[in-house]
């Protein structure tokens, strides 16, 4: 398609649960079992062709520690998509991502096509979320839900792909 649509997406939640990685994972195709923490913000660029238009992603990849928890704002608020992401294999991640959840609903752009990601599904046998409750609260927020692994490559580039479609619609 001739459409061209401007993405500009953010990575949010609780340290340690692969934004970073699930960027590098889309953007170079790369994992890295000792991904540095992120220090303020990383940012990365990636195109997707998709057959009824071109998403041009700008991707800015926040640091989960809590002392850069006050310049996330910087990157929500213009931002047309947000990615919310917890860990599978710890519970108080998924708490903070429901906290991410409301901070953006209160505060970020009102039209932001949220996910709620799932990540570190190759870590099942560590499982402490339940899926069905991450994906209920998904539905009664309006987002996307979907399970990754950074790792593996599960799903990752079917998360960008939906939520280029669905930036692809407005
Ligand atoms: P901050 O920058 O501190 O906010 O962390 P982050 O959310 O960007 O996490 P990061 O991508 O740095 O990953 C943290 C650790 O988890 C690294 O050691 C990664 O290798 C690991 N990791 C990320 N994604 C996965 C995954 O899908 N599976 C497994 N097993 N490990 C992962």
């Amino acid at each position: 398609g001739s459409k061209i649509v401007q993405g500009k997406l953010v990575l949010l939640g609780d340290m340690g649960t692969g934004k970073t990685s699930l960027a590098m994972r889309f953007v170079k195709g790369q994992f890295h079992e000792y991904q540095e923490p992120t220090i303020g913000a990383a940012f990365f660029t990636q195109i997707l062709s998709l057959d009824e238009a071109t998403v041009k992603f700008d991707i800015w990849d926040t640091a989960g520690q809590e002392r850069y928890h006050s310049l996330a704002p910087m990157y929500y608020r213009g931002a047309a998509a947000a990615i919310v992401v917890y860990d599978i294999s710890c519970m108080d991640t998924f708490n903070r991502a429901k906290k991410w959840v409301e901070e953006v609903q209160k505060q970020g752009n009102p039209k932001v096509v949220m996910a709620l990601v799932a990540n570190k599904t190759d870590l099942n046998q560590k499982r402490e979320v339940q899926n069905q409750d991450a994906e209920q609260y998904a539905q009664e927020n309006g987002m996307l839900f979907m399970e990754t692994s950074a790792k593996t490559a599960h799903n990752v580039n079917e998360l960008f792909q939906e939520i280029a479609r669905r930036l692809a619609k407005v």
